[in-house]
């Protein structure tokens, strides 16, 4: 029987003396006066794990199919390390190949490879260090997510990933059919396809947001939040944006905009804490290989107030700045990355929250203001990255939401059962979308969002 083993991660807390067994991945090997020192790693820490082989411990033919991307399992004795940088090392003392690695046909030998090389060999870019580090991490937030919103009493909601319904209304949705593409039904006497003979009995897409549904249990269960993939059919072939990526959506009753930003603040500094408390050791390297600032911004961004400011004051100061803009800002256009990021990394240098953006450029379920031109919306920015919050308090006057539906050329029918929710027990709630992936890009300096999801779906590209 083989069974769950201890980790490298564990092997390292092991008293010097220990007899124990290591597996995992060849990083290196290197070979000294018949001495071999053997580099390991099994994904468990950032940590390699030195292997020390005596001369005549392992056959010549053996070792020499220990190379890079080999695996293998080595018993031994742990000791305390000479070598500079680690407390303890293996002796080792027998070693078997599990599975070699030719080093003529395996990609990623010993040199460093740029993020675009190691993008095009996905099933073995996680044995390198920067992927090591970002799955890390991005397994201890989602971790610190649940463990924020369990503590806080939230429920947590699965929304359906399969959906009839546009929780956006933008259209940006990826459709899900059974039809055959090549024969399809139509409509008697017309053109148009007839759904009826679909799958569900009509058009089905995957969800660009669970929004809407989380707003059912909002208002039964009060403080909820889902955690799931999310789809968005817009083409936008852009470092922050992909088609398939996953969205922590907090959603509550009897909560307005005010207690919406004080949430998303208080969120986003435990999460940037629990990381930092729990993974120190790969966010060093990537302070030390890719953003130099990167520890020293997170630690200020957990201690530091967010700025915030109404979108009329952000276009203000963008219209007052003498910048050149590559697309001009007045009131009333939306924000593009050039202006998210000039505020929050020339002008307040922390994240900001913007506020009451024109009701023209936001989605139809926000509270509309008393000024008929605004909307209770806000997006969290943040440096380096532009929005990686969006949100709002949601319109709960029956009248006002059915005018909104309309003026957005909706059709009605589809919204019923979120109007009955206006309808019957309605209360002003609100609540906020955090994108995942946009937080892990925030929290490891990785500046392209195909590099932090393991098989990332953007246009033209769906491996796996
Ligand atoms: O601003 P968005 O579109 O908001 C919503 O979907 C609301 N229903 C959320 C809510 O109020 N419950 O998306 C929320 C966040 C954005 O701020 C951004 O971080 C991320 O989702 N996001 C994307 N991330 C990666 N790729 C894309 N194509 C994204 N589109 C949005
Ligand atoms: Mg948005």
């Amino acid at each position: 029987m083989i069974r769950p083993h201890q980790t490298i991660k564990q092997l390292f807390h092991l008293a010097p003396g220990s007899e124990t067994t290591a597996q995992g991945w060849v990083k290196t090997r290197r070979d000294s006066k018949g001495v071999h020192f053997v580099q390991i790693n099994d994904g468990s820490c950032f940590a390699d794990l030195q292997i020390v082989l005596e001369a005549g411990a392992v056959a010549e033919d053996v070792i020499a199919k220990v190379t890079t991307g080999a695996c293998i399992r080595v018993k031994g004795r742990m000791v305390e390390s000479p070598a500079k940088g680690q407390a303890v090392e293996l002796r080792g003392e027998a070693l078997e190949l599990l599975g070699a690695a030719p080093p003529e046909t395996y990609p990623l030998q010993k040199k460093r490879h740029n993020l675009e090389t190691l993008r095009e060999f996905m099933h073995f870019r996680t044995r390198s260090n920067t992927f090591g580090a970002v799955f890390r991490v991005r397994n201890a937030v989602s971790y610190a997510i649940h463990k924020f919103f369990q503590e806080r009493g939230f429920l947590y909601v699965h929304t359906p990933i399969l959906t009839t319904s546009d929780a956006e209304g933008a259209g940006a949705m990826f459709q899900v059919t059974t039809l055959d593409l090549m024969n399809l039904p139509r409509v008697a006497g017309s053109a148009a396809i007839d759904f009826s003979h679909d799958f569900f009995s009509k058009p089905a897409y995957l969800t660009v947001s669970g929004q809407l549904e989380a707003e059912i249990f909002a208002l039964a269960f009060t403080n909820v939040y889902t955690f799931g993939p999310t789809f968005r059919a817009e083409n936008s072939n852009t470092p922050r944006h992909l088609a398939e990526f996953w969205m922590i959506e907090p959603e509550m009753a009897f909560c307005d905009l005010e207690g919406d930003q004080q949430l998303a603040e208080e969120f986003l500094k435990y999460i940037i804490t629990y990381t930092m408390d729990h993974c120190i050791a790969d966010l060093e390297f990537f302070n030390q290989r890719y953003e130099p600032n990167l520890i020293a911004t997170l630690e200020n961004v957990a201690g530091s107030e967010f700025a915030r400011i109404p979108y009329t004051e952000a276009v203000r100061i963008l219209e007052s700045s003498g910048r050149q803009w590559e697309f001009p800002v007045h009131w009333g256009s939306d924000l593009q990355s050039e202006h998210e990021r000039f505020l929050t990394e020339e002008t307040f240098k922390k994240p900001v929250i913007v506020t009451d953006y024109p009701k023209e450029i936001k989605a139809f379920y926000m509270r509309e203001n008393d000024d008929g031109k605004t909307v209770r919306a806000m997006d969290v920015l943040a440096p380096g990255i532009g929005e990686i919050i969006g949100g709002s308090q949601r319109e709960e006057r029956l009248d006002v939401l059915l005018d909104k539906i309309r003026a957005h050329g909706l059709p009605e029918e589809a919204y019923t059962w979120y109007l009955d929710l206006r309808r019957f027990g309605s209360v002003p709630h609100a609540g906020f979308g955090l994108g995942f992936e946009r937080m892990v890009m925030y929290l490891t300096g990785m500046k392209n969002i195909r590099d932090v999801i393991p098989f990332p779906r953007t246009p033209g590209h769906a491996e796996f």
